[in-house]
């Protein structure tokens, strides 16, 4: 079937210092992606009762939750245990709220503690599995909720000892390790807060973050394991150290057994310091509003800015998200598995705080997908019978590169639903997912939201919302989400323009740390009263969000607005094209023009005759003005460790710019070389 997307209507929209177009679209030349699939018969059933079992129920809950959210959002409160209930659900003064006013609570009683009590000390909380295979299989380590309790315990004492108290900021600088999340719930135990910088950053960005947030106490890991080889953690460290006076305490774990620097009496050793721990430490009660975490992401412009999330509302909504969004069941033997490394708020969210009230286990692997083969997911998954899995569109379109063999090796008949975020799926993306993933027989939940957002915001819901390939359907629970021209007026269905939001929901950010001035400009100088995400979206005739990709990442060519995703995902429909990036260029006569950085199928021959093709196809899938400019073959795209790719490099490309842009952060530094060393590569 053929995919047909529009042009967009002329006029950009967020190109710097460019007015938004407010004229209406036809309706005609809207995206036309028709495959709708319903629900799989019985997948309420399997998936042990479905919360949200129809489009009427999402649609009764949905409603309600809008019209009444602070009786929504209250009885969904008081499913957690708070030691001082909170006496007003909301209290709301754009752009600040506060929720659940007055309660004091703590996370780590809620997700495991509770647990305990309630008699589940024994019910697998954690299924660590490490990326090394040794001839016995790869180590693997199940956690209890009742060793969750002890080792966050002992670990809170150990940051206790340190002089850590309430309010400090801990850094964590670790791989995927089960002390990873220990060390996490130890913070909130204890009422400090985290900020985990991922573990693929560099020394600089260490600094960086380390200075803005204050942190006296690092936590890291000798190295950490990545397709077989060790990243130098502690080295990191060390380097950054040499720039943080700052910094008293560094803790550092052995995992990979590399050698080491212990700079006394700065550096202590993890497992010494926990041997010699008190297993008793109660978890601190906290305001609803005491902070939780700081995580640092990047903005358009400047350095990364460390988004502020808040113990009562971060808490309710994930673990409300994560229930609604894969139907989490505990006694279901659901096994949860979501790819995502700890060091983004997908981690933060969607592998600890938001699973763990759940009950369901949680999975975390440590290490690459195709370490040592590129069948390791679908291998974990079968092992560990995973019932619901949640990856990138990304890593996807790295399986279909790597070829359908490597699943078919393996029984996924586990596996009910299957979850995507991070950015818009290509439709071709989609489908592979169902059929060869899936089975077709698993509802594909894309999940659009942001670090900012907490949580997931536009989902389908598994057992009620019908999909369309590259859709993410529709508002969670509490979301007004809409789109807007710059004046806030709602667009008709089918127009492109600014996705906000318009009521608060309990995840939100709470500001921007130590710069309330750059929250204000980013999030709500733009529309007065919404919450502006940075992306640019539109609604179909169903009423259904499609992301049209981060507002800057839209080209204005000879006037008409394109997203880059929609050329990428017409360039991708053709089957010699694996991955595209584009980006725009400077064109003489257009404004911009468009580039596009094509990655293609092993054995496909890369020549002047193909680049008319894909030309052509493009031009025919969209039409002639979303031709691409330029189409450069290159054997990868420059991505990030965390599988984003940097089209700012590529912009720098593009133009012949010579780039002294951070490249500190790419997965694989080699491929700028090439590209921009060999027109050929
Ligand atoms: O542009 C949107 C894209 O990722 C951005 C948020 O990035 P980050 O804060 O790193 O969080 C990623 C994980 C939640 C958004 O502004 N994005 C995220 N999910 C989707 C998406 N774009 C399209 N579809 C999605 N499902």
């Amino acid at each position: 079937m053929r995919l047909r997307y529009s042009l967009l209507k002329p006029g950009p929209i967020g190109m710097p210092g460019a007015q938004m177009n407010n004229e209406e679209i036809n309706i005609e030349s809207v995206l036309a992606e028709d495959r709708v699939f319903e629900p799989p018969p019985g997948c309420s059933e399997t998936l042990g009762g479905a919360f949200i079992p129809s489009m009427e129920a999402y649609e009764t809950a949905w409603r309600r939750s809008i019209e009444d959210p602070e009786g929504y959002w209250g009885e969904v409160a008081n499913e957690f245990e708070w030691s001082t209930p909170f006496t007003e659900v909301l209290d709301w003064k754009c752009p600040d709220a506060r929720w659940f006013v007055g309660g004091r609570t703590n996370i780590t009683d809620n997700c495991v503690d509770r647990q305990v009590r309630d008699g589940h000390g024994d019910d697998v909380a954690i299924i660590w599995e490490g990326e090394p295979v040794e001839d016995g299989g790869p180590e693997i380590i199940k956690l209890t909720y009742r060793d969750l309790q002890r080792e966050t315990a002992r670990f809170g004492n150990v940051l206790k000892s340190l002089g850590v108290e309430k309010g400090d900021v801990v850094t964590i600088y670790m791989g995927m390790v089960p002390e990873v999340a220990i060390a996490m719930l130890a913070c909130a135990r204890i009422g400090a807060a985290h900020s985990v910088i991922f573990g693929g950053f560099s020394a600089s960005a260490i600094v960086d973050r380390v200075n803005d947030a204050d942190s006296k106490v690092i936590l890291t890991c000798d190295g950490s394991w990545r397709r077989g080889s060790v990243v130098p953690l502690k080295d990191n460290v060390d380097e950054a150290c040499r720039d943080l006076p700052g910094v008293q305490s560094v803790v550092t774990l052995r995992r990979c057994n590399n050698e080491i620097t212990m700079h006394a009496p700065r550096d202590r050793d993890w497992h010494e310091m926990v041997s010699a721990a008190d297993e008793e430490c109660p978890c601190e009660p906290m305001d609803s509003e005491a902070l939780l975490f700081l995580l640092y992401t990047s903005g358009s412009t400047g350095k990364p800015k460390g988004i502020v999330h808040t113990t009562g509302g971060y808490m309710v909504y994930t673990a409300h998200t994560a229930r609604n969004t894969f139907n989490l069941r505990p006694d279901e033997e659901q096994v949860y598995w979501c790819t995502a490394d700890v060091g983004w708020i997908t981690g933060h969210s969607y592998i600890v705080y938001g699973c763990l009230p759940n009950r369901v286990p949680t999975v975390m692997y440590e290490g690459a997908p195709n370490f040592p083969a590129e069948d390791r997911f679908w291998d974990i998954c079968e092992r560990h019978a995973v019932t619901q899995f949640y990856t990138a569109p990304t890593a996807i379109r790295a399986f279909m590169k790597w070829g359908d063999e490597h699943v078919q090796r393996h029984d996924l008949s586990r596996l009910k639903v299957l979850g995507t975020v991070g950015e818009p799926i290509n439709p071709e993306a989609w489908m592979w997912y169902h059929r060869t993933i899936g089975g077709e027989r698993c509802p594909i939940v894309d999940t659009w939201w942001q670090t900012e957002t907490g949580g997931h915001m536009i989902t389908p819901h598994p057992a009620a919302t019908p999909t369309v390939p590259g859709s993410c359907t529709l508002p969670a629970m509490g979301i007004d989400a809409a789109i807007v021209d710059e004046n806030g007026e709602e667009l008709p269905n089918g127009t492109g323009g600014l996705l906000v939001i318009r009521k608060p929901w309990p995840s939100m950010l709470r500001g921007i740390h130590g710069d309330r001035e750059r929250y204000l400009e980013t999030y709500w100088s733009r529309v007065e009263g919404m919450y502006t995400a940075g992306d640019g979206a539109r609604r179909d005739e169903r009423g259904y969000f499609w992301i049209m990709g981060r507002i800057d990442d839209v080209i204005n060519v000879s006037g008409h607005r394109l997203g880059t995703m929609e050329v990428e995902s017409a360039l991708v429909a053709h089957d010699t094209v694996v991955e595209a990036a584009v980006v725009d260029m400077p064109h003489e006569i257009k404004g911009s023009g468009i580039a596009a950085f094509v990655t293609l199928a092993s054995g496909t021959v890369e020549d002047d005759a193909l680049v008319e093709e894909l030309r052509r196809h493009v031009g025919q899938e969209i039409g002639a003005i979303a031709k691409p400019d330029m189409i450069r073959f290159t054997h990868a795209l420059p991505k990030t460790r965390s599988g984003k790719i940097m089209r700012r490099l590529l912009r720098d490309i593009a133009a012949g710019r010579d780039s002294n842009q951070d490249t500190t952060t790419l997965e694989d530094a080699s491929i700028m070389d090439k590209l921009r060393g060999n027109e050929e590569s």
